[in-house]
C-alpha cells in the first residue's frame, strides 16, 4: 500500500515511514501524491485528534489514496492545557518559536516548579479511501522551566524537561528525544494498531 503524507515536514515523513515500512506501507510526499503546493488545511479543531483526522481526510480526498497526518503540541497543567492545539501560534504568528516561548515563560512566572507540570502530545491518523481511520496518540510528560536551555530540537524543546531527566529536550538531543518523545510513543502505538488491523 502507498500512503500520502499530509505534512510537508520531511523529518516527520521519515520518522513515520520508518515504522510503516516494516508493514509494507510506503509513504510518499503530498507533492508526489499530486497535492498542489498551495493547498493549506486549516487546523481549526479543538483537539489534536480532530486536526490530524481533518488533515489526513482532506489530503485523502484530494489525491484519492490513503493519507497519514499528525498533529502535536504542548499542554501545560497550570494553564489549563494551553497552548494545546494553539501551540504553533501561541503568541500570534504561526511558527514563531521564540515569541511562543517568551509568552509561555511570562505566563508561568511565579508558578513554582512542582506545579509547572506539562506534557507533549502527538496524534497520528491514517485515513483509508473507504473513509475508515486509525488514530494513535502518544504523550511525553515533564516539567517546564523558565529559562531556555539547549540548542537542539525546535519549538518548546528548550523549556521542557522530560520526566526522569534533568536536561531539556533541547539539551538531550535528537537521539534521546526520539526514543522518549510523544511522536515516538504515537508511532509505537500506530505500529500496534496496524498489527491488530492485520497489516
Ligand atoms: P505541528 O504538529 O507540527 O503543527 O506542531 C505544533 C507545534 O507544537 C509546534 O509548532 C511546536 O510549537 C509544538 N511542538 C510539537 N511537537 C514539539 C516537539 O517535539 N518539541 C517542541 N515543540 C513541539
Amino acid at each position: 500500500m502507498v500512503i500520502a503524507a499530509a505534512t510537508k515536514n520531511n523529518n516527520k515523513i521519515r520518522e513515520i515511514a520508518a515504522i510503516t515500512g516494516a508493514f509494507g506501507i510506503d509513504i510518499i510526499s503530498r507533492a508526489e501524491a499530486g497535492v498542489p503546493d498551495d493547498v493549506e488545511i486549516e487546523e481549526d479543531g479543538e483537539t489534536f485528534e480532530e486536526n490530524s483526522e481533518k488533515k489526513a481526510r482532506e489530503i485523502m480526498l484530494i489525491c484519492g489514496m490513503p493519507a497519514i497526518a499528525d498533529d502535536s503540541g504542548l499542554m501545560v497543567d497550570a494553564l489549563d492545557g494551553a497552548p494545546g492545539v494553539m501551540s504553533a501560534r501561541f503568541a500570534g504568528t504561526h511558527g514563531d518559536d521564540a515569541a511562543n516561548n517568551r509568552r509561555l515563560t511570562e505566563l508561568l512566572a511565579g508558578v513554582p516548579y512542582e506545579k509547572r507540570t506539562a506534557k507533549f502530545v502527538s496524534v497520528i491518523t491514517l485515513v483509508f479511501t473507504d473513509g475508515r481511520s486509525i488514530s494513535a496518540r502518544g504523550e511525553c510528560k515533564g516539567h517546564m522551566i523558565l529559562e531556555p536551555r539547549g540548542d537542539s530540537g525546535f519549538g518548546y524543546d528548550p523549556l521542557f524537561v522530560p520526566e526522569g531527566y534533568d536536561e531539556t529536550f533541547a539539551e538531550l538531543g535528537d537521539e534521546i528525544k526520539n526514543k522518549i518523545s510523544h511522536r515516538s510513543a504515537a508511532l509505537r502505538k500506530l505500529k500496534d494498531l496496524l498489527k491488530a488491523e492485520g497489516f
